[in-house]
């Protein structure tokens, strides 16, 4: 069997990390790897393959930048041309990105299977450009492999129903089977990091609605500044289309900016980390996943089993909400039940599961 995987923003490195280990330990399967480019700095892109034993893609199709329609649409083109050169008999894609949804799209277009990692999340608000790339790919897909109970049910509710040619699984998160399977290894590998304060907050901040939106980025950058000079150092890996943002807009972060962070380094800030403040995706369950209080600079969440048990606070973009929020919750004892993402095995599960029909 041949698998065509489609990776290309950074947390798809770290999710493709897990099944093409799976696969390269399985017999009679093999894996082509494309990567489109959208994340091309070494930074957000190599560090992950060379850190996470990530085979080389066999094709890496170097699209990036350009408004989302553009990047989508050449990504289609440039997938097109090697699924029919590849010719596999499965299309892989990972999560909500615009690689995500090209892939999607281009395989069901020749009438290959999909199989989407991360399905069935919804955050209920259209005008995020992952919401409406997680809904398209998930209509087109022939295995929704969902991270969590939620998320099978909204894929019920949108009429979703299991059947010969249409398998809508909880696997667990693949993103659990990175920490537990590389946590192992993170004595042994080396720190890129900064000397960092020994109490602080682990943020980024990268987010279009917050970033693109020059209120939100100012409402933000105001309370992580009270934060950071009143409450407690702020520690952000800085994202580069924000770093972009921030030169233009003339606003000043005074946190403590590093470089975006390599896959051990972040697992090192998040263990180090009194409290997480972000506006990404992954890291409000790799916060849970390390015990530690998550608060999220977004009006929604599709990870909402977090805010249920009370581990995570929605502040959307309000300084004030930020600044209470967070003198609230540094040193809060977490009510913490695991267990909402898996048992570190949705890999397995989904190679087999894959394999298997
Ligand atoms: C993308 C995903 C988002 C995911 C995020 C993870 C979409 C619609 N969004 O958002 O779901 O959470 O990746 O990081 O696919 N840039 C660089 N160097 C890089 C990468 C990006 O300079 O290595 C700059 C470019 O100017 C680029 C901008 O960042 O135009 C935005 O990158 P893009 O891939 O469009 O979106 P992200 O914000 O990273």
């Amino acid at each position: 069997m041949k698998i065509f995987t489609v990776v290309g923003a950074r947390p798809q490195f770290v999710k493709a990390a897990v099944l093409s280990r799976a696969i390269n330990q399985t017999d009679g399967v093999e894996e082509v790897l494309v990567h489109t480019g959208q994340h091309y700095d070494a930074n957000m892109s190599k560090v992950f393959f060379d850190e996470m034993d990530i085979p080389s893609p066999n094709h890496n199709l170097q699209i990036n930048g350009g408004t989302h329609g553009r990047m989508t649409g050449r990504m289609l083109e440039g997938l097109e041309s090697l699924l029919l050169e590849e010719a596999p008999d499965v299309v892989l894609v990972y999560g909500d990105t615009n690689s995500t949804l090209a892939g999607a799209l281009a395989a069901a277009k020749l009438h290959i299977p999909i199989a989407h990692v991360e399905a069935g999340l919804r955050s209920f608000n259209k005008r995020m450009p992952e919401e409406v790339n997680r809904i398209l790919t998930d209509h087109v897909s022939r295995w929704l492999f969902c991270p969590t109970q939620v998320a099978v049910e909204n894929l019920k509710s949108e009429g979703f129903v299991q059947g010969k040619a249409l398998d809508v699984v909880n696997v667990g998160d693949v993103m659990n089977d990175a920490i537990q399977y590389y946590s192992t290894k993170l004595d042994s590998k080396k720190s890129h990091l900064p000397n960092l304060p020994e109490k602080y907050i682990l943020t980024t901040l990268h987010r279009q609605e917050n970033v693109q939106d020059i209120e939100r980025l100012t409402a933000l950058v105001k309370g992580l500044n009270q934060v950071h000079n009143e409450i407690a150092p702020v520690v952000l890996p800085l994202h580069p289309s924000t770093a972009k943002t921030l030169a233009n807009s003339g606003l000043k972060l005074d946190a403590h900016l590093i470089e975006p962070a390599g896959y051990y380094d972040m697992l090192r800030l998040l263990k180090g980390a009194s409290l997480v403040v972000t506006d990404s995706g992954g890291l409000q369950k790799e916060a849970y996943l390390f015990n530690k209080f998550c608060i999220t600079m977004r009006d929604q969440t599709e990870w909402v089993e977090l805010i249920e048990n009370g581990v995570n606070e929605l502040v959307g973009a309000n300084t004030e909400l930020l600044v209470n929020s967070v003198s609230e919750k540094l040193n809060f004892e977490l009510p913490f039940s695991q267990g909402l993402y898996g048992d570190g095995h949705a890999g397995e599960k989904i190679l087999s599961h894959i394999m298997s029909h």
